[in-house]
């Protein structure tokens, strides 16, 4: 199981550090990866990955306010995220998802590629059309691809898809591609177990149940 924390606009440096070293003595070979916000990245030793949850496909340049290869290297980090919904509604278009996803490609990164639907789009059925749509902006043989199915209409409500609906889909996706896949979308310490058991499933992406270390602790421990 991997097990992968989205951390969101939550912690600073200062709390992250304390974080990182809370949840790195709490580890036992589990397969970790852990997303702060840029500023809160550490250089100290742990036993997870760190990622980035965004980056500007670039290794430098005039891109105000973005963030290069260069920047995320010298942390030695190799693994993003793209394509979360939260940045999709800001505004990041499949142009640019592409372009961010043909960027870490070329530079072999470790990819976790956010799809998912909204509720309207859940409630009418047309799920797997829309998902496969948004798989079709990236290559699904990519080596380094992990992808994470997260319904919108899951994230951050406290009311996570049914195995039912993530057997299904992952079944889907499954048939799609041999990319690792995980689920997000409210796992917590209590509805995690049975979602590890789901198959297909390779994993979860946590928000909110993943910002309080213990809790992030717990729900792995679970
Ligand atoms: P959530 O967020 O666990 O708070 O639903 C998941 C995510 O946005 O990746």
């Amino acid at each position: 199981m991997i097990y992968a924390a989205n951390l969101k606009c939550n912690h600073t440096r200062k709390s992250f550090k304390e974080y990182g070293t809370k949840l790195s003595s709490a580890l036992n070979g589990e397969s970790v990866l852990v997303f702060p916000p840029f500023c809160a990245l550490s250089e100290d030793k742990f036993k997870f990955t760190q990622g980035v949850q965004n980056f500007y496909p670039c290794d430098n340049g005039s891109f105000t306010g973005e963030i290069g290869a260069d920047m995320i290297d010298e942390f030695g980090i190799t693994t993003v995220l793209i394509g979360h919904s939260e940045r999709r509604a800001l505004g990041e278009s499949d142009v640019l998802l592409k372009a961010k996803f043909d960027f870490a490609k070329s530079k072999n990164w470790d990819i976790i590629y956010c799809i998912g639907e909204d509720d309207i789009t859940h409630m009418n059925g047309s799920t797997k059309e829309f998902l496969s749509e948004q798989l079709e902006n990236i290559d699904l043989e990519y080596e380094n691809l992990i992808i994470a199915y997260e319904p919108i209409w899951a994230i951050g409500t406290g009311k996570s898809a049914s195995v039912e609906v993530i057997s299904g889909v992952l079944e889907f996706m499954s048939s799609k591609c041999n990319a690792p896949l995980l689920y997000g979308g409210s796992v917590n310490e209590k509805n995690i177990s049975d979602i590890s058991q789901i198959p297909n499933c390779d994993g979860v992406l946590v928000g909110t149940a993943s910002w309080d270390v213990e809790n992030f602790i717990k729900l792995i421990k679970a």
